[in-house]
């Protein structure tokens, strides 16, 4: 059997994923009285991650004496194809997919902003910015799903989770809003340039169950066993939540590409985010409120 994780990244969950679902099949084949199947694992992110880290790790899934379990790495954009046709049988991803592959061109071109640092345009553009990002993310995902369908063979699987927003009773927005809000304010505050701020965008858009859903079944290559929708923060000790531990979480995941266009500026983000979240929870609340942990399974018939 051939296992893929698409966006393992680099730290101590990079193997995750697959660690499980290695260990489910010994199982399974255990319970069974089975012999099991040899397996191969590769491991996909991008060619910048560091993958001499996730390397040295992956001796740790092959076993001596045990099951033979290979491992390999498939760089490149999972909006490409990675793997030959009809060549896997199980792809997971865990928090990569509500990356898009680009920001949207109708914004991007036309230099609408994405978070307008005014907050009544940014309350009257936003249905228009957010409608541009939905449109991205209904043609990457069912992108992913036609590449993804021709490397699966029949009858294999893919376990998904996307960062994304509850369905309904909130009024849309960016999921990366609890960045751009901070950015915003240093902005205003002389911190970053102003036009830089208006030009910065992140390829990052937050799906309902239903956007998954829709573009699921329009594509039509898979058909959905399970769908679960958990509050993003749900299961986490809440005096873990501090403004400090949140800024670090977004400086974690951001640092890349708020680098890359500010320069050096995430000590001051994160010192700023702290000052503002510590004055006023409800800012840091209001972002979280609506954001999901959608979590799915799918099969090829
Ligand atoms: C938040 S991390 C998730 C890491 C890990 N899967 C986890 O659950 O902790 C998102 C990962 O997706 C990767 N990613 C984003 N866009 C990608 C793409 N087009 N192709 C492959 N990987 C991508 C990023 O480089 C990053 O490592």
């Amino acid at each position: 059997m051939v296992i893929a994780d698409l966006g393992c990244s680099s730290g101590p969950n990079a193997l995750a994923l697959v660690s499980v679902a290695v260990e489910a099949i010994h199982g399974y084949c255990l319970q069974l009285q089975q012999p099991p199947p040899e397996l191969c694992v590769f491991l996909n992110d991008l060619p910048d991650n560091d993958f001499n880290t996730v390397v040295k790790s992956l001796v740790t899934i092959r076993r001596c004496n045990g099951p033979v379990v290979v491992t390999g790495i498939a760089p490149g954009s999972f909006y490409e194809r990675l793997f030959t046709s009809s060549s896997v049988h199980l792809v997971c991803s865990s928090s990569s997919l509500h990356w898009l592959s680009k920001a949207p061109e109708v914004l991007t071109k036309n230099q609408i902003p994405a978070y307008y640092i005014d907050e009544h345009a940014r309350r009257e553009k936003l249905p228009m910015v957010l409608g541009a990002y939905a449109q991205q993310f209904r043609k990457d995902f069912r992108h992913f799903l036609k590449l993804r369908a021709k490397e699966l063979v029949p009858g294999g699987q893919m376990v998904v989770s996307i960062i994304g927003r509850h369905s309904d009773g909130f009024a849309p927005f960016h999921i990366w809003g609890i960045l751009a809000q901070v950015l915003s304010l240093m902005a205003s505050e002389g911190v970053i340039d102003k036009a830089k701020f208006d030009s910065f965008y992140v390829p990052v858009y937050g799906p309902s169950k239903e956007d998954i859903r829709e573009v699921i079944q329009e594509e039509g290559s898979f058909s959905i066993k399970e769908f679960l929708v958990h509050d993003f923060l749900s299961g986490l000790d809440n005096t873990l939540v501090t403004p400090s531990w949140i800024a670090n979480q977004i400086r974690a995941v951001y640092e890349q590409i708020v680098v890359q266009h500010f320069g050096d500026v995430m000590d001051e983000f994160v010192r700023i985010a702290e000052r503002r979240w510590s004055l006023d929870r409800s800012l840091l609340q209001e972002e979280h409120a609506g954001l999901a942990m959608l979590t799915l399974s799918v099969t090829k018939p």
